[in-house]
């Protein structure tokens, strides 16, 4: 069985003083899930989330890196930094910086390996455009992002990467794909991947779903047989409405 994991993407929000009273709220309301709850926040405030994250059952990420260890790279962080302070998780290859930052297929494959190599847990997005899914080509883009992410990788290291299905058509407009949607492009990029790593690591990836998820959709996203979870952006904001995510499970 794989576990569900629930991983808020803060985006560029939050000061360190909303932060830490995000966290005060939420914690208490998330301390008996089974799910694995990651907040992936701005660099400015992983210090005051990973201080106030030890001895709790949160996980704190950052929402990217450069793929080198050091060097003259103004502005940039290495993935050795973010290791050095206690992040385990990262995003890597969100559509806003596919789009805004000029992040390829190649960069992200290469910051998927620097985080290996700094033991760092990788959360990989891939999706398709509106113009995309129109001409019928869904599936095509999401596997070779897919393929090309992956590339190199160790089977070992497949297993351990979560990949975030998010249609970018959906992502802050309150556009959600439908369940069975999500679930069947979620089954094309596990396929995929059984096609290259086998059926073993294809059973054990955990492939999450992206794009305006809230509480009153998360029950029956998360319910389908291949969405392991989900990558939550506007919704993970309000610690009430994103515990309400994360016990999803418990709703009725
Ligand atoms: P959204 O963002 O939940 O606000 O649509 C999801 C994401 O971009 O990861």
């Amino acid at each position: 069985m794989r576990r569900k994991v629930i991983a808020g993407n803060w985006k560029m929000n939050m000061l360190p003083g909303e932060a830490i009273s995000f966290l005060q709220a939420f914690e208490p309301l998330i301390k008996h899930t089974e799910n694995e709850v990651v907040l992936c926040v701005p660099y400015t405030d992983l210090f005051y989330a990973l201080n106030f994250a030890q001895d709790t059952n949160i996980k704190i990420g950052a929402q990217n890196m450069h793929w080198e260890e050091s060097g003259a790279f103004t502005g940039e962080v290495a993935p050795g930094m973010l290791k050095a302070i206690g992040v385990e998780y990262v995003i890597i290859g969100h559509s806003e910086r596919r789009q805004y930052y000029n992040e390829t297929d190649e960069t992200v494959n290469k910051k998927l390996k620097a985080a290996f190599a700094n033991d760092l847990k990788p959360i990989v997005c891939v999706g398709e455009t509106l113009e995309e899914r129109e001409a019928g080509i869904t599936a095509e883009r999401i596997t070779s992002q897919t393929r090309l992410a992956l590339e190199g990788l160790t089977n070992e290291q497949v297993k351990n990467t979560i990949i975030a299905y998010e249609p970018i058509w959906a992502i802050g407009t309150g556009k959600t794909a439908t369940a069975e949607d999500a679930n069947n492009s979620i089954k094309e990029i596990r396929n995929e991947v059984e096609k290259i790593y086998g059926k073993d690591v294809a059973d054990e990836i955990i492939i999450q779903y992206g794009g305006s998820v809230k509480s009153s959709n998360a029950k029956e996203l998360f319910e389908m047989s291949d969405i392991d979870g989900g990558l939550v952006g506007g919704a993970s904001l309000k610690a009430d409405e994103f515990s309400k995510i994360v016990n999803f499970d418990k709703q009725v």
